[in-house]
C-alpha cells in the first residue's frame, strides 16, 4: 500500500488553520456563483478602485519594458519614496538599506517571524489580534501568546496586563494600532508605559501600522519607534499600500528597522520569493508619494460608513457596538444572542451566530473567536453604502426571527 500523501505532509502543517476570514469569503464566493444574493463583508479589502493614476504608472512600466528581475528587497525608487515618507510623516530617518520591499505586509511579518523567532520564543499578542499573528508565529515554531484587552478599555493594551504574560521566553512585542479587529489606537501616554516595559524586559517590537492613515482621531497614530532612540532601535515598523492606497492585489508591503534585521530579511527573501513584482513596486512608489490625494476623499467615506454601521448595530436588539477609532471594521458584541435559537436550533457560539446570519440573513460576517474574542463578530465596512444598509435590514429582520 503507498503511503497516502496527506500523511507525507509536514508535521509543521498540523499547527495551521486555513485563514478564517479567507475561509469565510470563499463560502460566501460559493453561494454566489450558485446565484445566491450573499453579501459579503468578511474581508479586509477596500471596495475602492486602485486611484487612476496609480494605475497608470503600472501601465507606464509595463510599455517602458520594466518586467525584469529587481533587486530582492526592492528598487530604490520605492525605497526612497519610502524614506521620504518615514521622514514627512513620522519624523523618521531610515536608510534604504534599513528597508525590505515584500509581497505584501503579510509576506513581510512571515519574514520577520522566520528571522526573529527560534523555538519556544515567545511572541506577543495583544487580543483580539489579526488571525495570521498567531499562525505565523507557530509556523516558525515560536509560541503566540495573547494578553488580553478589555473591551471596556477600549481594547487598547494595559500595561499591567502585558507585564503579567512576561516570562524569560518572551521576545517580540506585535503593537497593531489601529487595530484589526477592533479598531483600537493605542494612545501615546499608555505607549510610553508599554515602551517602558519593551526597554527593561529586553523586547523587539514589530509595530504593524497597515491602516496607520485609517484613522478617525484628531492626531495621527503615534508610533512607539518616535518615543525616543533607545524604541527605534528595538523596533521594526510594518506598512504597506494595500489598505491606504485600495491597492490589495498588488501586493506590496515594507518593513523599515534595525539594520541586523533587515539584513536577515533581505537573505531569506533572496532564497524564497526574489523581488516583489516589478510593475507593482513602480506603482506603489507613485502611489506613496502621492501622499493623501488620493486616500482622504476615501477616508471621508470610511468614517461616514462606520458612523452609520455603528448606529445600525446599536438599533438591533442583542447588539452593542462601539464606534472604532481607526481601521475599517467594527466588532460588535453580540453576546446578547448567543443564548437565543431559530426554529428550535441553538446558537451556541459566534460561529453558530455567523452561519446563522449566512444562511438565513445572506450576510457573511467573520466569528470574533479567532481574532480572541467569542463574544464579537467583525464586519468590515469597506463596503458600499447600499450594500450596507441593505445588510444591516437584513440583519435586523433575522435576529427578529430568534427565539
Ligand atoms: C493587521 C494587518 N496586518 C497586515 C495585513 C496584510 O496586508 P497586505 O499583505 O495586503 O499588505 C493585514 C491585512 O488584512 C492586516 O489586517
Amino acid at each position: 500500500m503507498p503511503r497516502p500523501i496527506k500523511d507525507m505532509l509536514a508535521s509543521r502543517l498540523s499547527l495551521l488553520k486555513p485563514s478564517p476570514t479567507l475561509l469565510l469569503s470563499s463560502r460566501a464566493r460559493e453561494l454566489k456563483a450558485k446565484g445566491i444574493d450573499v453579501l459579503d463583508f468578511s474581508g479586509g479589502e477596500p471596495d475602492f478602485d486602485t486611484p487612476a493614476p496609480i494605475k497608470e504608472e503600472a501601465v507606464k512600466a509595463l510599455a517602458a519594458g520594466f518586467t525584469k528581475y529587481t533587486a530582492v528587497s526592492g528598487i530604490p525608487d520605492l525605497k526612497e519614496a519610502i524614506r521620504e515618507k518615514f521622514l514627512r510623516d513620522q519624523g523618521l530617518e531610515f536608510s534604504p538599506r534599513d528597508i525590505v520591499v515584500s509581497n505584501g505586509a503579510k509576506h513581510t511579518l512571515f519574514e520577520l517571524f522566520q528571522v526573529l523567532v527560534n523555538p519556544g520564543d515567545q511572541v506577543l499578542l495583544p487580543a483580539p489580534a489579526w488571525v495570521s499573528y498567531p499562525d505565523q508565529v507557530l509556523l516558525n515554531q515560536g509560541e503566540p501568546v495573547f494578553v488580553p484587552c478589555r473591551e471596556d478599555d477600549g481594547f487598547r493594551l494595559d500595561p499591567d496586563a502585558l507585564t503579567s504574560v512576561l516570562t524569560p521566553r518572551s521576545k517580540v512585542l506585535v503593537l497593531n494600532s489601529p487595530n484589526n479587529p477592533t479598531g483600537a489606537i493605542i494612545d501615546r501616554s499608555r505607549l510610553e508605559k508599554i515602551a517602558d516595559i519593551v526597554l527593561k524586559h529586553n523586547l523587539l517590537v514589530i509595530s504593524d501600522e497597515i491602516y496607520e492613515k485609517i484613522n478617525y482621531t484628531a492626531a495621527p497614530v503615534p508610533s512607539i519607534a518616535t518615543l525616543d532612540p533607545a524604541l527605534r532601535a528595538r523596533t521594526v515598523i510594518v506598512n504597506g499600500v494595500s489598505k491606504t492606497y485600495a491597492m490589495t492585489g498588488w501586493r506590496i508591503g515594507y518593513a523599515a528597522g534595525p539594520r541586523e534585521i533587515m539584513e536577515a530579511m533581505d537573505t531569506v527573501q533572496s532564497q524564497t520569493a526574489s523581488n516583489p513584482n516589478s510593475i507593482a513596486q513602480k506603482a506603489a512608489a507613485y502611489a506613496i508619494r502621492s501622499g493623501e490625494a488620493y486616500f482622504l476623499p476615501m477616508l471621508v467615506e470610511y468614517r461616514k460608513r462606520r458612523d452609520w454601521v455603528v448606529e445600525a448595530f446599536n438599533g438591533i436588539p442583542g447588539i452593542r457596538c462601539a464606534p472604532p477609532e481607526g481601521a475599517f471594521y467594527v466588532f460588535p458584541n453580540v453576546s446578547g444572542l448567543l443564548s437565543r435559537s431559530y426554529k428550535g436550533v441553538p446558537i451556541h457560539t459566534v460561529y453558530d451566530l455567523a452561519e446563522f446570519f449566512l444562511d438565513v440573513a445572506r450576510v457573511a460576517m467573520v466569528p470574533g473567536t479567532p481574532f480572541g474574542s467569542p463574544l464579537h463578530m467583525r464586519l468590515s465596512y469597506a463596503a458600499s453604502q447600499g450594500s450596507l444598509a441593505e445588510a444591516m435590514k437584513r440583519l435586523k429582520e433575522a435576529v427578529a426571527l430568534l427565539e
